[in-house]
């Protein structure tokens, strides 16, 4: 429960710094998927965990923080966001609970719509003169923007025709074309001003202008979607008739609307659209389907945030278009050069990605990048995310061109490049500061000596300090030196101590693997051990012997020999092996058959063995691992602390139990 209430407080804190980010200073820090992203997680956490939703949560307002710029406006009624799905259940869902509430044979017309990726505001027109305009603020209050909303072109200032309502209140969305969006940007650039990261970002910056010519000079446009106030036009029953009768009074509306009997022609006009999404000169996010009676819309009303008669069907996204903001060079563990783009963050197959790696020099000169580029993203595999290509080479010119290092951007030291397998490297190992770093996370890490607590934060703060320099000196580390590290009190100073203690046994296969030896992970690192058996064997093995083991070749029989070259290598081997104990698997296996095909659970904390240790050395011998006791288990193996419950459930069930001491007769 703790640990819910702590991410709910996380989750609200991050959002609301986006928000003012967002709002107050129009200077947005994350994209608007990942926002909704993050502000959905928020969401469905305190849907399932009711008791932690305050008044002040970022899901019980609307929209957003007011600028203190403008005047406010308390709106008619208030301007509720719309529910998402992202596929067709949630759409269905949304059906069957809107039919929970008519007779379920009713034919129920849905008026689908495109989703404009704008900003929402509300227009007043008395006896059709345009009064005041509204942005949607906090749902309940907006803000004044009528001197802006003068200077939008598609906006009638006065409606033209008949049948004129004393008040109506027009709901619909300013936007930027895309094409404008590029125009702007390179003005801004010429002008060394800051340019805006999307078309959205940059119609609402252009909107809550203080000055209304800033905003006559941007290309906004206008399109409604909806109303507020209708009043003394009851007889236009359908959302959709009220749209066309905006048209006629000179109220812009999109033409791609369809008026649809069933989720098959829904489904059909979704898809359509997604698939002409990119050929239209604004950016959509989705569609909007609604119920189009306006009878059965005023009866299934509205909750605090949506209405209840209308839903956005969103796109996921398999590309989408960023900007390039950086791209940097990774030094990996072994050494190796990897560039990293980085971008603005874009949603894609439901996933906010910032990053792509670029693999190597060839991938960055066949691309020709530059700062500021806008880049197409895709996910191969909808997994890995890539850089597709450069859309339209920036605008800009003079931009940085990205280029390959090349000396090491950690250490300075001249990179060398394979000529074989193209793959640039760092050849200053352990004197590399971020090899250091990474090879010591690695080393400690789970399936490594499996340090618990021991992450790379603290690491990091160890070997910045020089108190870690190679993986012996953690046997000498005390618990004064952790306690001076941030964030470490007695507690987990002590907890580290224990688990470093705890790493008295391990399999020749971690250290092997724990050594990070180029091309050497868990697979090689088992072949290894059951061909040569002892340590003393692997150091001294040649290349020829390494390379007759079945799935090691040439380069990593030659990684292995080279590492064993090493003399520091050699040491610390040997300086490990006085402390630690590393056992072969055949080792065991000889000596206990009586763990094969045995069903075992392990309880309490073990002092010889970190549980994953016992886990895995009792799996090789060929036992079955079970979290709990049943009548199926056929030994309960028990360590400091044990469960009381299940020591008590294995005697009730007369099941064997066996004590770390006696455990450790039969395995050593
Ligand atoms: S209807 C009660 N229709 O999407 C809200 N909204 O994510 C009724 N939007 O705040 C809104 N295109 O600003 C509607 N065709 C459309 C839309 C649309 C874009 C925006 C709108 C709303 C936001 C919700």
């Amino acid at each position: 429960m703790k640990l819910i209430k702590k991410k709910i407080d996380k989750l609200r804190k991050k959002i609301l710094k986006y928000d003012y980010f967002y709002h107050s200073l129009d200077q947005p820090i994350i994209s608007d998927a990942e926002y909704d992203y993050l502000l959905s997680q928020l969401y469905n956490l305190e849907l399932k965990n009711k008791e932690f939703i305050t008044a002040d949560s970022p899901t019980q307002r609307v929209g957003s923080n007011l600028i203190e710029k403008f005047k406010k406006i308390v709106h008619f009624s208030p301007m509720l966001s719309l529910e998402n799905t992202f596929d067709l259940n949630g759409f269905l869902e949304f059906e069957n609970r809107v039919k929970k509430f008519f007779d379920k044979n009713r034919l129920i017309n849905f008026c689908c719509e495109l989703k404009i990726d704008g900003i929402a505001v509300s227009l007043i027109y008395e006896k059709g003169i345009l009064v005041r305009a509204a942005t949607r603020g906090d749902g309940y209050i907006g803000e004044n923007i009528i001197d802006n909303i003068r200077t939008i072109k598609s906006v009638p200032l006065e409606l033209k025709g008949v049948s004129i309502p004393k008040r109506l209140e027009v709901r619909g969305e300013v936007f930027m074309l895309k094409s404008d969006f590029l125009e702007l940007n390179k003005e801004l650039y010429v002008s060394k001003k800051k340019s805006f990261s999307n078309p959205r970002n940059a119609a609402a910056g252009s909107l809550r202008q203080i000055n209304p010519k800033i905003t006559a000079k941007r290309k906004l446009i206008f399109i409604c979607h909806g109303y507020g106030l209708f009043k003394g036009m009851e007889y236009f029953r359908s959302h959709y008739e009220r749209l066309i009768q905006f048209s006629k009074w000179g109220l812009p509306i999109n033409q791609e609307m369809l008026i649809c009997k069933n989720h098959v022609e829904i489904f059909d006009f979704y898809k359509k659209i997604e698939e002409r999404r990119y050929f239209f000169n604004f950016n959509i996010d989705g569609i909007v389907i609604k119920i189009d009676s306006v009878e059965l819309q005023k009866k299934l009303g509205s909750n605090n945030k949506f209405p209840r008669w209308a839903i956005a069907f969103k796109f996921i996204s398999k590309e989408e278009i960023t900007k390039l903001r950086d791209v940097k060079f990774q030094v990996g563990r072994t050494g190796i050069i990897t560039p990293v783009a980085y971008f603005d963050p874009v949603c894609i197959s439901g996933a906010i990605i910032r990053k792509a790696s670029l693999y190597n020099k060839n991938s960055i000169e066949k691309l020709n990048l530059h700062i500021n580029d806008f880049i197409l993203i895709r996910r191969s595999g909808d997994v890995i995310p890539k850089i597709v290509s450069v859309i339209k080479k920036n605008c800009f010119k003079n931009q940085k061109k990205i280029l390959f290092p090349v000396f090491c951007p950690v250490c300075n030291s001249r990179l060398i490049e394979n000529k074989e397998d193209k793959i640039i490297r760092c050849h200053a190992g352990l004197i590399c500061n971020a090899q250091k770093k990474k090879a010591l996370h690695h080393f400690f890490s789970k399936n490594a000596l499996n340090v618990t607590g021991l992450g790379p934060k603290i690491i990091n703060e160890l070997i910045k300090k020089n108190i870690l320099t190679n993986p012996i000196d953690i046997f000498y580390l005390t618990k004064s030196q952790l306690q001076k590290l941030d964030k470490i009190k007695e507690k987990k100073s002590l907890n580290i101590i224990n688990a470093i203690l705890k790493i008295k046994k391990i399999s020749l296969k971690r250290l092997i693997f724990a050594l990070g030896i180029p091309s050497v992970g868990e697979v090689i690192a088992r072949k290894i051990v059951i061909n040569f058996k002892k340590l003393d064997r692997i150091i001294n093995a040649t290349i020829l012997e390494l390379e007759s083991i079945n799935g090691i070749g040439k380069e990593i029989a030659t990684n292995i020999f080279n590492y064993f070259s090493i003399l520091s290598n050699r040491e610390l081997v040997t300086r490990l092996s006085d402390k630690i104990y590393f056992f072969e698997s055949s080792e065991i296996n000889l000596k206990n058959k009586s763990f094969f095909n045995k069903r075992i659970v392990l309880t309490g904390k073990f002092i010889s063995f970190s549980r994953s240790e016992l886990a895995e050395i009792l799996i090789e011998l060929g036992a079955k691992l079970s979290n709990s006791v049943s009548k199926n288990t056929d030994l309960l193996i028990y360590g400091k602390k044990a469960g009381s419950s299940k020591i008590f459930k294995a005697t009730e069930l007369k099941i064997k139990t066996l004590s770390e001491t006696k455990l450790n007769l039969l395995i050593k």
